[in-house]
């Protein structure tokens, strides 16, 4: 089975061909470069872009693919820009109709969930055993989730009252001074920085055990720059408090749930403390590629092999 997966919620124009979660052509163009000057992104300049995008994009797989070999075409379908979202639509939907292929929706945070599945060689082959609990962990959202098998679908057990975690890391750093986006940034700084005397802080409340909030962790880092002056101090120790607390949560998910499999996702997936403190937590545990980290075509895919077998089991 071989899908096409269109990738536009956001600020990344992406298309890619993918057989079996195997990923055979994966094209991308980032506007991180334009948005990095504005310090976030700007939504009608995105839906712009996409338009250019997808038309270099499309013209590039026609020149190395045979698009004819397609079984299926999945794209992104919510949520998102809703701008960027309709250019994904439109693309998605002009390919169907000119090749004459059935065309599935698909949720992006799904995609994120199973971009862990995707490889290039045979080598890196992973297999999810049922039940697992995902942590997904972006730009726009912050969420746990648990599926019991490979018929059921994914349930949403906690998500961010307030901001997601992606989007505090590029506030914070935004307010620092640190640059766009903030979390590879902080990630850097952090990594530089191992052993240093983090500074404390008090630990988000939430009603329901498994919900997350980070609009309290940013306040603090405005309020301890009253007396703090080492940025990159504050910063680093932003980022230790925010992953030591959802890494917390999580683990409280697996005593709970006690899945055969935890995975992790999203843009902020790539962070280096919180890989290597996610493998940590259980025997079998995945993590996406670093370049399936952020949002792509392969992830959504993925997502629709898994939606697909579903279906036809
Ligand atoms: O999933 P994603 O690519 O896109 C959307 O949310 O649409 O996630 C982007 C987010 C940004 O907030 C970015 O700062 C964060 O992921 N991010 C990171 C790292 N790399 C990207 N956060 C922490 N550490 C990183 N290394
Ligand atoms: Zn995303």
């Amino acid at each position: 089975m071989i899908i096409l997966g269109i990738e536009s919620t956001h600020d990344d124009s992406a298309l890619a061909i993918v057989k079996d979660y195997k990923v055979i052509i994966n094209l991308k163009i980032s506007q991180i470069d334009i948005f990095r000057k504005y310090g976030g992104t700007i939504p009608e300049l995105a839906s712009r872009e996409h338009v250019n995008n997808f038309f270099i994009l499309i013209e590039e797989l026609k020149k190395i693919y045979d698009l004819n070999k397609i079984d299926q075409i999945a794209y992104s379908a919510y949520p998102g820009l809703i701008g960027s979202l309709h250019i994904g639509f439109l693309v998605a939907n002009a390919l169907a109709l000119s090749l004459n292929k059935p065309i599935v929706p698909i949720n992006h945070l799904h995609g994120h969930i199973y971009s862990s599945l995707l490889f290039e060689n045979e080598l890196e082959i992973k297999k999810i055993k049922y039940p697992y609990l995902a942590l997904v962990l972006s730009g726009g959202h912050s969420q746990i989730y648990f599926c019991k098998n490979e018929k059921e679908d994914e349930i949403l057990i906690g998500q961010s009252c307030d901001d997601a975690i992606g989007e505090a890391f590029d506030k914070v750093a935004r307010f620092l001074d640190l640059g766009f986006p903030g979390g590879p940034i902080i990630d850097l700084l952090f990594e530089k920085n191992k052993n240093a005397e983090y500074l404390k802080f008090t630990k988000a409340k939430t009603l329901n055990e498994f919900d997350f909030s980070f609009s309290g962790y940013k306040s603090q880092v405005i309020n301890k720059a009253k007396k703090e002056l080492n940025k990159n101090l504050l910063a680093i120790s932003f980022q230790k408090s925010t992953i030591d607390y959802v890494i917390e949560k999580f683990k409280n998910g697996i005593k709970k749930f006690n899945p055969q499999t935890i995975i992790l996702a999203g843009g902020v997936s790539a962070n280096t403390y919180l890989r290597s403190r996610f493998l940590a937590l259980h025997k079998n545990a995945l993590i996406p590629k670093m370049k399936f980290t952020t949002d792509n075509g392969a992830m959504i895919a993925a997502a629709a092999f898994i939606q697909k077998n579903k279906k036809t089991n």
